[in-house]
């Protein structure tokens, strides 16, 4: 498009609805603020400028809505008095002179480039004001597309609606393009005679209309314009967006048994052919290669795994777990800041952390790197081919041998050479026959205590 486009972004945020303590477009969808979500798409929808209208924490919204290769100025909106005046901050950026003027809501997260497009082609077409909708069955909140002769007359915010006009289920979503030579004129002329007291950036589709300007409405799905006032409403727009990725994720070729019950994060990566059981969750920075199998019950964050690598069931990936090529980390056992080799095996009931452990090494049930003193954090190094019996400390820092050997149930605090055996436990002794004569003295002391009552 040859035309160029200011974004105003409004984030000054609301918390009162939200009940919170912080802006409202700092809540977490998917595990990335709202705001950051709106900007990803303003960046992918190839604006020119972008505004970001900013209130309440207004550093920590700035910074959330910074995106690599977006650049991005700051207006602060120092008295929240409504979206047409918030847009009104942004003013002199406007006063530049630009074809098109794009208005997106930071409570507005699952907007994708599509409509924000689709609204820049009609002003391209003439409009002078597009409003992107949406029909829905639960319309309450939303302002109201008022239609009169097949024409956008009006918008009604909720609060200023007669019952007749409640019953409109086709809604405002707030994002909105304006004819940028001309919006400073319409939203100059936004006053707050209404329900609120506040100026109404909906009232331009009036002001525009007085004017002789053309008003039009396009559509997009509900699930991308769900806004957000509450936590209610957060934790609809994080079932949207979870369906839309996992849907996507799954087209993309990845299998999941009951899709409903994986979370995932607005990072998660995972290859063609892996195998996604029920209940796994996703935290930030996941990377899972194709054919790779994530077992029921298992949660991963700020880790790797390789293809063919198999995870779970109940297994946790932390920070740092690098899995390779076809390695295992089975039930109830925990992993962090460590790699673990091709084709390497942690079944059962372990916790690795701060460890390299070679190819096909076996770490047996019960093994614990002990890589905490209570002030700093230590390395265990493991070469390939090891065997770790089960039950072992592996008292950090050490370093374990390639094809070494250690006996079960031992503590090891020194170093182990490559192919040595090491015990690290005390030697078995033998008392041929004295278990009997315990168990018949205490049978005993049992049978006279009975004889006494
Ligand atoms: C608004 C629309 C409504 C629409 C709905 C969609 C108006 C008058 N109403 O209502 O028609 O259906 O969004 O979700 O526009 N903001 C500021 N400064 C302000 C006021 C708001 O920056 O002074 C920002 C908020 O941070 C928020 C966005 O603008 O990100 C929308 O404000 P909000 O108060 O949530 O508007 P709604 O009542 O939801
Ligand atoms: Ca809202």
């Amino acid at each position: 498009m040859t035309r160029n486009c200011l974004a105003v972004v409004l984030a000054a945020g609301d918390r009162t609805r939200m009940k919170s303590s912080m802006s409202k477009v700092l809540h977490p969808v998917a595990g990335r603020p709202m705001i950051a979500h709106v900007m990803a798409s303003i960046a992918a929808t190839g604006v020119s400028d972008v505004v970001l209208v900013l209130g309440r924490d207004a550093e920590k919204v700035a910074k959330a809505g910074t995106l690599d290769g977006l650049a991005v100025e700051s207006v602060l909106q120092t008295e929240r008095l409504g979206t047409g005046h918030a847009v009104l901050t942004a003013r002199d950026a406007i006063a530049r002179g630009y074809d098109d003027v794009l208005v997106a809501y930071g409570d507005v997260p699952l907007i994708t480039p599509g409509p924000l497009k689709a609204a820049r082609e009609a002003l391209a077409t003439g409009a002078d004001v597009v409003v992107i909708g949406f029909h829905t069955q639960n319309p309450t909140g939303y302002g109201r597309l008022l239609v009169e002769d097949g024409e956008l007359i009006a918008i009604r915010e909720e609060k200023d609606a007669t019952p007749a006009e409640r019953a409109v289920t086709w809604c405002n979503s707030g994002l909105m393009a304006i004819n940028g030579q001309k919006a400073l004129g319409f939203l100059s002329r936004i006053g707050n005679a209404n329900a609120k007291g506040e100026y109404y950036l909906t009232d331009v589709v009036e002001i525009a209309r007085a004017e002789g300007g053309k008003v039009v409405a396009v559509d997009a799905p509900e699930s991308e314009l769900t806004g957000c006032n509450n936590r209610a409403e957060l934790a609809v727009l994080e079932r949207l967006w979870q369906e839309r990725r996992r849907h996507e994720l799954m087209v993309s070729g990845v299998t999941m048994i009951a899709p409903e019950t994986v979370f995932l994060s607005h990072d998660t990566v995972i290859g063609q052919d892996a195998l996604i059981e029920p209940n796994v969750v996703f935290g930030p920075g996941v990377t899972v290669e194709g054919g790779a199998v994530i077992h029921a019950f298992s949660h991963l964050e700020g880790a790797y795994v390789a293809a063919g690598a198999t995870v779970g069931p109940f297994a946790r990936l932390r920070p740092g777990a690098t899995l390779a090529e076809g390695s295992k980390v089975g039930n109830f056992c925990e992993v962090k800041k460590a790699e673990i080799g091709k084709g390497a095996k942690v079944n059962h009931l372990t916790y690795i952390g701060d460890a390299v452990i070679g190819a096909d090494t076996n770490i047996g049930a019960g093994t614990i790197t002990c890589n905490y003193d209570g002030v700093n954090k230590h390395e265990t190094r493991i070469g390939a081919g090891a065997f770790i019996g089960s039950n072992s400390s592996l008292v950090a820092p050490v370093t374990i041998g390639d094809g070494a050997l250690i006996a079960s149930g031992s503590v090891i605090t020194d170093d182990v050479p490559a192919d040595a055996l090491a015990f690290g436990r005390a030697r078995q002794e033998m008392k041929p026959g004295r278990a009997a004569v315990i168990r018949d003295r205490n049978l005993a002391i049992k049978a006279a205590k009975k004889s006494q009552k």
